[in-house]
């Protein structure tokens, strides 16, 4: 008995303290955000989605539920959470997923024709946004929940959202 909370805190809060600190503590979408970005989503059949740092998986089970015919690919580095996301999927998502257990910084961006991210805005710009642009393949789209894209992509950008609503903002690699 006197192990449960060693064993609770190693195993399952610990692995999600670290992938908070790595790109973002686990704070989801909020799910009206999540019906916005289906609307303005530029995901055509066949293309892959990419979502770095899926939580409970609630964006890319959406996604995967509003374009069945294209690829949606979850990625979480925080096990406890992964798993979450893989049960969420197993009761509820379509055959179009690929959800994995894995580190963003080590993922080749190139395979994807869109990415979604709700990161830290350090991360996002010292680490996601240099590695999009440097691996993505052309014309693919990185949306970033909330927060801003570097003011020297300005022009790759097209930002959504009033001043009432969270920005979702679309940096296109040319
Ligand atoms: C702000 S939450 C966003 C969750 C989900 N994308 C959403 O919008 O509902 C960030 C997520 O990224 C995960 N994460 C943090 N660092 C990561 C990394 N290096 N690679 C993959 N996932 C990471 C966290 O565990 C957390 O679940």
């Amino acid at each position: 008995m006197q192990y449960i909370l060693p064993i609770f805190i190693i195993f399952v809060l610990l692995p999600i303290a670290i992938a908070g600190k790595s790109l973002a503590p686990w704070v989801p979408t909020r799910k009206w955000d999540i019906q916005r970005l289906i609307q303005i989503l530029d995901l055509k059949p066949g293309e892959k989605f990419f979502e770095i740092g899926c939580g409970d998986g609630r964006v890319s089970r959406w996604v995967a539920k509003a374009f069945p015919s294209s690829e949606i690919i979850w990625l979480e580095l925080a096990y406890p959470v992964w798993l979450m996301a893989k049960i969420s999927w197993l009761f509820r998502s379509s055959q179009n997923c690929e959800i994995k257990l894995g580190n963003a910084f080590k993922q080749d961006f190139s395979k994807f024709d869109v990415i979604y991210v709700y990161g830290m805005p350090d991360k996002m710009w010292a680490k996601i946004i240099p590695k999009f642009m440097s691996e993505a393949r052309a014309w693919a789209k990185l949306y970033s929940y909330v927060f801003s894209i570097p003011e020297e992509y300005k022009n790759n950008v097209v930002s959504h959202g009033g001043s009432h609503e969270a920005k979702i903002h679309i940096l296109e690699k040319k």
